[in-house]
């Protein structure tokens, strides 16, 4: 087993980090309290490559593994988890699904602006009443011959307000339940997509999360992903992947709380000597480290499975429940180690416990997570694999 990274992978960790304190940083925490969407932010990440790092280069990405991807979404985690977030769907989501399952037209079509960034994508499965449960679609997608006729709504879409291409998922067939589901393409400009207000959050404040209306939306044949009724495991594929990233960026909050920890407390005095000097906190930095490194592991692993073409859905879902678990532990004692500091906002970690309680919700509930592990163990999946190579299809 491999614990180092290479050149390349340490490069693009180096750039992200560099990007992250030196552009993200100074000022993250006006865009969160104002909810100023990052327009110049998200423009310089797609000039670094940042929003489609895995897209095969002759679609005009990347063509960067997936670890790589994960260690630049965990340097911009520690930072601004609006951006990472924008970057993760459009990355995860959105282009892996369109590359992965897409036909050569829409790849064609969709990627290039993608991967530069000039489109910005949304995943739009959730519903008022289909969030865990994401089977229960209430939108439907009518089958009109040479269209689908969209009717429905979609909430806490990411990238709801500024996206150009939304990946929607839309019953067509309720008798056939699950594999009645479509996945299509739509564009925001066609008419009848009406985006509702953006929404007020704890966390991620200043990424646009909206409601969506689609009313009697036309959406061409050619733009369902798959064939017909591929719309839900189309849905659960891609969001295994995603998964990962959503890990990555609850390690990179982690990470973020804990090296503003350790300054902290090697700088702050407190009965004569810096608080680091006390065991009282030396003792939680020290299970800081631990944990974030347990689960570290867990999320490298994950990427490093994806990336040797090997079954991740286990390990991604695993790496997600513990890694934000993690982030929301010990954003918590990371205020607790800045005392009255923390609790404002010029010192940062108060932001990054907000944010860490996101990445126990979105892309499946810490719940759902262990749904997801629990039916792979008692389909005799007992460990996660080191050996053989996952069905894509
Ligand atoms: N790969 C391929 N197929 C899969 C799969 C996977 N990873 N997971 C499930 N499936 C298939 C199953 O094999 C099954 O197919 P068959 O009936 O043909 O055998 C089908 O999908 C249905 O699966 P289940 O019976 O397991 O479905 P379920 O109703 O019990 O639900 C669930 C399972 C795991 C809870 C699922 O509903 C789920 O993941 N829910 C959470 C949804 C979610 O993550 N939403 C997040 C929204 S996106 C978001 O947050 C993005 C953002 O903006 C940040």
């Amino acid at each position: 087993m491999q614990f180092t990274l290479t050149e390349e992978q340490l490069a693009v960790r180096e750039a992200a980090r560099d990007f992250a304190q030196r552009v993200l940083k100074p000022g993250v925490i006006e865009r969160d309290s104002k909810m100023i969407y990052p327009t110049d932010e998200v423009r310089q990440m797609a000039e670094l490559g940042f929003m489609g790092m895995m897209v095969s280069p002759e679609y005009g990405g990347g063509g960067m593994d997936s670890l790589s991807y994960v260690l630049a979404l965990e340097e911009i985690s520690k930072v601004d988890n609006s951006c990472s977030v924008i970057m993760s769907v459009n990355n995860s989501l959105v282009c892996w699904g369109i590359e992965h399952y897409g036909t050569e037209a829409q790849k064609q079509k969709y990627l290039p602006k993608l991967a530069s960034g000039e489109w910005i994508g949304a995943f739009c499965l959730s519903e008022p009443e289909a969030g865990s449960d994401a089977t229960s679609q209430r939108t439907t997608a009518v089958d009109m011959g040479d269209h689908y006729l969209l009717n429905g709504t979609k909430n806490w879409i990411t990238n709801g307000g500024t996206s150009k291409v939304h990946l929607v998922m839309a019953q067509t067939n309720p008798e056939a339940g699950h594999r009645g589901i479509n996945c299509l393409i739509v564009e925001t400009d066609q008419e009848g997509v009406k985006i509702g207000a953006k929404e007020d959050k704890l966390g991620i404040r200043s990424s646009d999360t909206h409601t969506i209306m689609y009313s009697d939306v036309k959406v061409p044949k050619e733009n369902r992903i798959g064939d017909d009724g591929f719309g839900f495991k189309f849905a659960m594929k891609t969001l295994a992947g995603g998964r990962i990233g959503i890990a990555a960026q609850a390690l990179g909050i982690a990470g973020g709380a804990f090296e503003l920890s350790v300054d902290y407390a090697k700088q702050r005095e407190a009965f004569g000597k810096p608080i680091a000097q006390h065991q009282a906190i030396a003792f939680k930095l020290a299970d800081m480290a631990t944990d974030i490194e347990a689960a570290k592991m867990m999320v490298y692993r994950a990427a490093a499975l994806k990336d040797a073409g090997m079954d991740y859905n286990q390990a991604g879902a695993m790496a997600k429940l513990y890694a934000s678990s993690v982030a929301m532990k010990h954003t918590v004692e990371a205020v607790q180690i800045h005392g009255g500091y923390g609790f404002v906002k010029e010192y940062h970690v108060e932001r990054l416990m907000r944010d860490a309680k996101i990445t126990q919700i979105y892309e499946g509930t810490s719940e759902v997570q262990k749904i997801v592990i629990s039916r792979d163990v008692l389909k005799g999946n007992l460990y996660v694999p080191t050996e053989g190579t996952a069905e894509m299809a």
